[in-house]
């Protein structure tokens, strides 16, 4: 059963997020100056105005590309490559082996020593940049709080905040997070600074898998509340205006 589950969780988010990247709509609600993470940061001539936080050094796009160019690939080749992930989908979807102790159904079996899961090892590169991404969302965050100089509060200030703890919670409790703060250190003594990190990142660590599939479900939500609010299906309620 839990490979069927997480193949359907998986394989819904494949889906959803497919199609909101190629939408190129309803992704940033000015009242609120809500954006959707899947969109963020928004760098084209095209994104509507407020949304793009850090200028638009790509001009124009065409309707067919998705605005959300800079950041997706990174965010989609962090989760691909997640150790996390990986376990999942080659249970889920390659059934290679469907889990521990099940022999593995190839007969030549190379792992990831070989083209193309060879590329699974960019994993590391890709935490770097999805660090970025991370810091990126924090500013969206706190830059959805203030509009015209004055501090605002909706629901949707609320959504986007979960959203960015799992996101955290996510790429803090990574494993090559984890090598980069404590890896490689022969004396942790000699190194009390890093070794703290190294036991904050360690816990967080033993919870990755629930907070991949939960920043999984909270990146759906938020952008699934701000394709709401942004298309007038829903009133954001206001806490502070
Ligand atoms: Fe899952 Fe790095 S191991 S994000």
């Amino acid at each position: 059963m839990q490979p069927l589950i997480i193949a359907a969780i998986l394989g819904f988010f494949v889906v959803y997020s497919t199609i909101r990247i190629f939408m190129n709509k309803w992704y940033f609600v000015p009242e609120g100056g809500y954006l959707t993470p899947l969109y963020s940061p928004c760098l084209s001539d095209s994104c509507v105005e407020g949304s793009s936080h850090f200028g638009t050094p790509f001009g124009e796009f065409p309707r067919w590309l998705p605005l959300g160019l800079a950041a997706f690939p990174i965010v989609a080749g962090f989760r691909v490559t997640c150790y996390y992930y990986r376990k999942a989908y080659y249970r889920s979807f390659w059934m290679s082996p469907p889990a521990c102790a099940v022999a593995e159904p190839h007969k030549k079996y190379t792992g990831e020593t070989r083209f193309p899961l060879i590329f699974q090892n960019s994993h590391r590169y890709f935490f770097y940049l999805a660090a970025v991404v991370l810091a990126i969302n924090l500013y969206d965050a706190v830059h959805a709080h203030i509009e015209d100089g004055q501090f605002q509060a909706g629901l949707g200030n609320v959504v986007i905040w979960i959203n960015w703890l799992m996101l955290a919670g996510y790429t803090l409790s990574c494993h090559a997070c984890r090598h980069v703060v404590g890896g490689r250190l022969k004396h942790f003594s000699k190194h009390p600074v890093r070794y703290r990190f190294w036991t904050f990142v360690s816990k967080l660590n033993a919870r990755h898998g629930f907070y991949a599939m939960t920043s999984l479900v909270t990146v759906i939500a938020t952008d699934a509340y701000i394709m709401a609010t942004s298309a007038g299906w829903f009133d954001d309620p206001r806490f502070i205006n």
